[in-house]
């Protein structure tokens, strides 16, 4: 029996298959039902008791070792066959690599972009950091205004008349300063304020303003713009309504609604049952900002109004809490891939 097991050790060392099928039939051959291997181990079991631990211990090295070669020449043609490409099942599913996208805020303002395209506008930039008179001096701001407080805007300690911008009305003031009529931007950008109004709010968001001047604009041309805004975002049978407002920019001035698009109008939870939802500020721009960047309020008017682009993407998204916006959660964001 020691010199089987010897003679099959031998065998397992030397052995040097060609194919991964002759691999296959030294295992059957070895350790398989009928085996030569599994006869061996049949037979041990009827060896006088003073040999067996001798005997034990050669079948088990024996074993090892064939299990082993094994393993390792299989592996052996794994990597070899993958290398070749020769073996490699091309029809298996392949690795679902998530392609990533758009960050929600990002698709709802170049929708926004296109939409104003299509009416003229075109985009303008300006800077973060400002200073009061772009903010507000220009914007016809009384010098005591709440606006102005520091628990609304981040001021730059050592320079109060520098601050991070609290809308993006500001960049409108150096299109007007720099451009003549006929005047027709929107004005996406990143806004800063200083509000700690409950857990929920955020001191940055989005907003999309717009500017249009011209000869006998007026708040009729306003009203049928932001119509046609509402229809392409919110879909074609919205509704909108204007109700009075107050901006020191604009005279007169107004709040936007747009019909709920959850509940089509008849009252739900997000719209708190009024049917509509608030969506931007609005009106004819103020003499006295047209004087202020030097265009002739005598020959030219215009209006202007302005958005939060979180907003606009929580009621078309139905998105509950305005802070998955800036969480960057991956569950949240994959949601508006376009492969999904
Ligand atoms: N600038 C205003 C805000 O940030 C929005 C607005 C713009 C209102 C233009 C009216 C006209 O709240």
């Amino acid at each position: 029996m020691i010199a089987k097991i010897e003679e099959l050790l031998r065998r397992v060392e030397d052995f040097r298959p060609k194919a991964e099928a002759e691999l296959e039939e030294f295992r059957i051959k070895l350790l398989g039902k009928k085996g030569e291997l599994t006869a061996l181990m049949d037979e041990f079991r009827t060896v006088a008791p003073e040999m067996k631990r001798e005997l034990g211990q050669k079948i088990n090295t024996l074993k090892t070792a064939a299990l082993d070669r094994i393993n390792t020449l299989k592996q052996e043609f794994a990597t070899a066959g993958s290398a070749q490409g020769g073996t490699d099942d091309l029809t298996r599913p392949g690795t679902n690599d998530y392609p990533g996208s758009r960050h929600p805020i990002s698709i709802v303002r170049n929708e926004m972009v296109e939409i104003f395209a299509r009416l003229g506008y075109t985009v303008a930039d300006g800077p973060e950091i400002e200073d009061d008179w772009h903010v507000f001096s220009a914007l016809n701001f009384p010098e005591d205004h709440p606006a102005r407080d520091m628990q609304d805007t981040f001021f730059i300690e050592k320079n109060p008349d520098i601050l991070l911008r609290t809308h993006t009305s500001s960049i409108q003031v150096r299109v007007m300063e720099t451009q003549k009529p006929p005047i027709r931007v929107i004005c996406p950008g990143r806004v800063f304020r200083n509000e700690a109004i409950s857990s929920r709010s955020h001191c940055i968001f989005h907003q999309v303003e717009g500017l249009y001047i011209d000869r006998n604009v007026s708040f009729a041309d306003l009203k049928q713009s932001l119509l046609y805004f509402a229809k392409e975002m919110f879909g074609e049978d919205s509704k909108i309504r204007l109700r009075p407002s107050f901006f020191p920019f604009t005279e007169p001035s107004a709040e936007m609604d747009v019909s709920c698009n959850l509940c089509g109008g008849k009252g739900c939870n997000v719209c708190k049952g009024t049917g509509w939802l608030e969506i931007l500020g609005c009106g004819m721009v103020d003499p006295n900002v047209l004087e202020a960047c030097g265009i002739d309020s005598t020959r030219y008017t215009g209006f202007a109004f302005g958005m939060g682009i979180e907003r606009i993407a929580m009621l078309k998204f139905g998105v509950r809490d305005i802070r998955l916006f800036f969480e960057n959660d991956v569950r949240f964001l994959r949601q508006f891939s376009p492969a999904l």
